[in-house]
Formats: structure tokens, C-alpha cells, sequence
């Protein structure tokens, strides 16, 4: 058996990653609401957070979008008959191994590329699909999948997977440039599978995300850490409520760290300094959910034909296949 594969194509640097996050900051903290945009919750610790959060019991989107593979990676494999899989923010890649194997049973499968802005994750998670897939050529891209797309290696056999739900973390604006520079770098006869969560009872929504253990907690606290580290800041984690709730009129659950008494932080790669009132919102993460006609406009508007949609038996998570027209 041939040996496998794995190289690291690094698009963004330790030095590009501290200049784009000293940009985040400083915008997003003089914006109302102040923001920082989720993908800074993945350091190595936040990314081991989110990992403990997909198996808590309140946190039910991975194992439902597990379910839908379980059902459905052979006809995924049948109909897209792929020789690379693309995987846009892959985190470990633990679902992939379905689709993996499918492609593999499926005799077409020849290469595969996780792309993900958290170096330490990706680089484990494609030395682990490589040991388990001799023959299998693993191209694993540290990048962000908002500007790094023209790195994806070309081909007209591909099936981009954007698992998780990850696409709900994107507002409107963006996650509309994000589909159609999707669109524009597939060939038509390519695949999209896209897995979205869905609008649901918001009282089981924020329990997703606001688990009584803390683990979400913590994890929306680390993006904090985060910053003290990379830009020399100063604030204080424990000092910050986490808070999750349901916006009726935008269909998303955003996540928010609020003040406890006023603070006064320094970030020091940034010369300044920023004035929290007790009270005041940083909002860190939204995470929109759909509806199947939503995502059918939106793959529509992006150059996609919506094939199918399929969800688990509760319908509480859907996993979407398009292909490029
Ligand atoms: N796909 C996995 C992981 C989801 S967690 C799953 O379904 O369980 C979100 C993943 O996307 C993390 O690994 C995070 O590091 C990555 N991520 C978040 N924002 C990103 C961005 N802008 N570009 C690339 N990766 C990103
Ligand atoms: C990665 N992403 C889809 C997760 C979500 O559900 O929006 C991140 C997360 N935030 C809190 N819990 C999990």
C-alpha cells in the first residue's frame, strides 16, 4: 500500500493572524454594539471548548448532523462521485470520516483538503485522516475561508463540505460574499454539501448555548484570553457574564460577554485604551438559524441549484447538497 500523503499549505502566519486581530479589535470595540468576529475563539483551548461542547446534551447540532451522514454519505458519494473533498472550517474532522469513507467505497476519492484558521487542529486532524487512508493525499490549508478560497487547489471533480453549522456564524453581508466566491471558484457540475441548523423552539436554543456546566462559558469567555495574549490586553475574563439569546426578528441566537462593574482594559498592541460601563455588551458570536427555502434563495443567489435537503428524524438540522450550475 502506498503511503499517505499530508502537506500544510500556511496562508496565514503567527504575524498575519496578530495584524488581523488588531484590526478586528479596533474596529469591532469602536462599533456599537462592539463585536469580535467568532473565528478568535479558536486557540488551542477554544477549539478543545468547542469540542466539549459538541458532546454536551444541550448542544444537540453535531450529533443530529452526524445522524444525516450516518443516513446519507453513500448517496452523497453516489451522486457526487468527488475525487477531492474540500472541508471549509474542518476543526477534527471527526464527521468527515463518513463522507471519507463513502468516497473511498465509492472508488473516486483521491485527495482531501480541511481548511481551518486553527494551525494546531487542522494539522492533528489531517495526520489522523492520513494514518487511517493509505493512498489518500491530505493538502490540509491554514487559512480563513472569508479570504483564502483562491488557495483551494483547482479540479472538476470536487465536493465542498461546510459542516457544522458554521455558516450561521456569518452575518447576511458576508456569508452572501462568502457563497458567491464559493460559487465563482467551482466548476459548474461541482458540489456544495452545506449543513445548516434550523429555526427551532428558542427556549431549546438557548440551552444549546448557555449549558448549565459553564462549557460555553468558558469557551465565549476564552476569546478574552485570546486577545490578552496575541495584542497584550487586559481584561478579565472572570469580570464578564456570559449571556445567549434569541433574536425573534433576525432568526439567530447571538452570544454576548457583558460587564460586571465598570473596567478600564488595555491593549497595549493597539496603544489604547477602552472604557467598559458596567453592563455594556460585546457581542462575540451569531449563529443564525434557517429555514430550507432560506438556504435554497441564498445557494440560488450564489450560482447553486439546491439538489436536496436533508434532515435528521426531529428535523432539527439540515444538511443541503448544490451543485454548481
Ligand atoms: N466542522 C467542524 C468544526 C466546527 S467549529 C464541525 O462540524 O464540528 C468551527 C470551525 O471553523 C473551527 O475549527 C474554527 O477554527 C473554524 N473557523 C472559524 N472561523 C473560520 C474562518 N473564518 N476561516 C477558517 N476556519 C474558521
Ligand atoms: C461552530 N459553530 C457552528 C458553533 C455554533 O453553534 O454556532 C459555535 C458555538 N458557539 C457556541 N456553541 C457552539
Amino acid at each position: 500500500m502506498t503511503a499517505a500523503t499530508v502537506t500544510v499549505a500556511v496562508h496565514l502566519r503567527d504575524t498575519d493572524r496578530r495584524a488581523a486581530l488588531a484590526r478586528d479589535v479596533r474596529i469591532g470595540l469602536a462599533a456599537r454594539p462592539r463585536e469580535l468576529p467568532p473565528k478568535w475563539f479558536y486557540d488551542e483551548v477554544g477549539s478543545a471548548l468547542f469540542e466539549a461542547i459538541t458532546r454536551l446534551p444541550e448542544y444537540y447540532p453535531t450529533r443530529a448532523e452526524r445522524a444525516v451522514l450516518a443516513d446519507r454519505a453513500a448517496e452523497i458519494a453516489g451522486r457526487t462521485r468527488a475525487d477531492t473533498l474540500i472541508e471549509l472550517g474542518s476543526g477534527t474532522s471527526e464527521k468527515t470520516a463518513m463522507l471519507l469513507d463513502a468516497l473511498g467505497e465509492e472508488g473516486t476519492l483521491r485527495r482531501f483538503v480541511p481548511l481551518d484558521v486553527s494551525e494546531a487542529t487542522l494539522r492533528t486532524a489531517a495526520a489522523g485522516v492520513a494514518a487511517a487512508r493509505p493512498g489518500l493525499a491530505v493538502h490540509a490549508v491554514v487559512g480563513d475561508f472569508e479570504t483564502h478560497l483562491r488557495h483551494l487547489p483547482d479540479g472538476d471533480e470536487r465536493l465542498v463540505a461546510f459542516l457544522g453549522g458554521t455558516i450561521g456564524n456569518l452575518p447576511p453581508g458576508p456569508r452572501a460574499r462568502f457563497l458567491a466566491e464559493l460559487g465563482a471558484l467551482l466548476h459548474p457540475g461541482e458540489h456544495l454539501l452545506l449543513g445548516t441548523d434550523l429555526v427551532k423552539d428558542p427556549a431549546r436554543l438557548v440551552a444549546a448555548y448557555d449549558d448549565p456546566v459553564g462549557v460555553t462559558a468558558a469557551f465565549n469567555r476564552n476569546v478574552l484570553a485570546v486577545v490578552n495574549r496575541r495584542l497584550d490586553a487586559t481584561f478579565r475574563p472572570e469580570r464578564f457574564a456570559h449571556v445567549a439569546r434569541w433574536d425573534p426578528d433576525a432568526e439567530w441566537i447571538e452570544m454576548l460577554l457583558r460587564a460586571g462593574g465598570d473596567q478600564e482594559v488595555t491593549i497595549g498592541a493597539l496603544g489604547t485604551q477602552v472604557h467598559l460601563a458596567d453592563g455594556e455588551e460585546l457581542r462575540t458570536e451569531i449563529s443564525a438559524k434557517f429555514r430550507p427555502a432560506g438556504v435554497a434563495a441564498e445557494l440560488a443567489a450564489a450560482g447553486f441549484e439546491h439538489l436536496e435537503c436533508w434532515t435528521d428524524p426531529p428535523g432539527d438540522f439540515a444538511l443541503h447538497l448544490a451543485r454548481r450550475t
